[in-house]
């Protein structure tokens, strides 16, 4: 059976990586005897504009017909006057309640090639390598009341979750963490918010069904700093859906920059990929984005939806042989001694696919 892909590319620089990332996958089933269908679909300002609706029905038909969806990015300078329920980034919000998935793997970790890329020093992220899972469906994101009310001049959003909630999301955390150094670092706000302290509470509930990983606690606010600071003392950090929004954007840093981050969305129907940054309008149209951090989604899609492991790291060894050969795309050659080759976007995804051999 074809393994069949919904593309969701979206808007600004989502279409330009998007489309590197599933080349490369292409190639990679091709390569493999595999089949896949890739279908694409709406999603976002361009679906705004086309259909009227920020996820029109037949995206959401399909995203749930496929084995597994791959995104872009969504958002424009252009709708930003409009309220959240009516702006793109509702549409991302409304796919990923619908998929279902409640647990959102965001690596983080330094390249040797890119350290020069960090404003931090080699000898402080040399080695770090995070996962993030960051909760995706409950927290100020989704919590009820929330409304703007123009005529008090007052505005609320709530931040919710369950203890059930809470229990789904640590356990998968805590299955990572076996899998990997066996250290968990919850993050909240217990000194401060109740929703925080169930947080706590029932994190240290089900790390009692998992006596073989360390747990340790921080709150939001030293853990900016120690992330920075210390890097390498993280292995998987587990967090609420805004505070996992804000960490994994200051982790880039660490990689040096956004446009390498991954992630992939699993728990629910089916599996949701998008790399952690956005549609960048600052750079939209012009071939200067990265496309590694989608086509290390796609490694992701390979490892997680496609049971082809060996595949997945056989991408994310290309993507570290180009860096190491000295190709950049201009935000990785940003303060970086000479001697790099600088590419556009098409051209990094072509040097991916050349280096795979595809
Ligand atoms: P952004 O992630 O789009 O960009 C932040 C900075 O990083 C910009 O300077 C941008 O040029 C740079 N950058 C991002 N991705 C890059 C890449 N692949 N290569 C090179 N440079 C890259 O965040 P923003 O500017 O705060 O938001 C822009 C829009 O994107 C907003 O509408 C926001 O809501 C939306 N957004 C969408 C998603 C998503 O769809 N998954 C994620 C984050 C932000
Ligand atoms: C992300 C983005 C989204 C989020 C926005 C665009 C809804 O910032 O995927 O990190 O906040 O989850
Ligand atoms: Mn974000």
């Amino acid at each position: 059976m074809a393994f069949r892909l919904l593309v969701t590319a979206g808007d600004g620089i989502g279409p330009e990586v998007t489309r590197e990332a599933v080349a490369v996958l292409q190639g990679v089933f091709a390569r493999a005897d595999q089949q896949i269908v890739v279908t694409e679909k709406r999603i976002g300002g361009v679906a705004i504009v086309n259909d009227k609706t920020p996820l029109p029905q037949d995206t959401l038909a399909a995203a749930l017909a496929s084995d597994a969806v791959l995104l872009g990015a969504v958002g424009g300078n252009e709708f930003n006057a409009l309220p959240p329920d009516k702006r793109p980034e509702a549409g991302l919000l409304a796919i990923r309640a619908e998929l279902g998935g409640f647990a959102n793997l965001r690596p983080a970790f330094a390249f040797p090639e890119l350290a020069v890329n960090s404003p931090l020093r080699t000898e402080v992220i040399d080695g770090a390598d995070i996962l993030f899972v960051r909760e995706l469906l409950g927290g100020l994101y989704f919590g009820t009341p929330r409304e703007w009310n123009r005529s008090t001049g007052e505005a609320w959003n709530t931040m919710r979750y369950s203890r059930g909630e809470v229990q789904r999301v640590a356990r998968i955390a805590f299955q990572l963490a076996q899998k990997r150094r066996r250290k968990l670092t919850s993050v909240d706000k217990a000194n401060v918010l109740e929703v925080s302290q169930l947080w706590r509470a029932t994190v240290q509930e089900v790390a009692a069904e998992f006596p073989d990983v360390t747990l340790e606690h921080q709150y939001v606010d030293a853990m900016a700093m120690h992330l920075m600071n210390q890097p390498r003392n993280y292995d998987v950090v587990l967090t609420e859906n805004l505070f996992g929004d804000i960490l994994s954007d200051e982790s880039a840093v660490i990689t040096g920059s956004l446009g390498m981050l991954p992630s992939a969305t699993i728990g629910g129907k089916v599996n949701l990929y998008e790399p952690v940054h956005g549609s960048a309008p600052d750079i939209a149209g012009k071939g200067l984005a990265n496309p590694l951090g989608a086509i290390l989604t796609g490694a992701l899609v390979l490892r997680h939806s496609a049971g082809m492991e060996s595949e997945a790291a056989s991408v994310e060894t290309a993507v570290r042989k180009v860096l190491e050969m000295g190709f950049r795309t201009p935000d990785l050659a940003r303060g970086a001694a000479s001697g790099f080759r600088v590419l556009t976007t098409a051209e990094m995804g072509a040097k991916v696919r050349e280096v795979l051999g595809l």
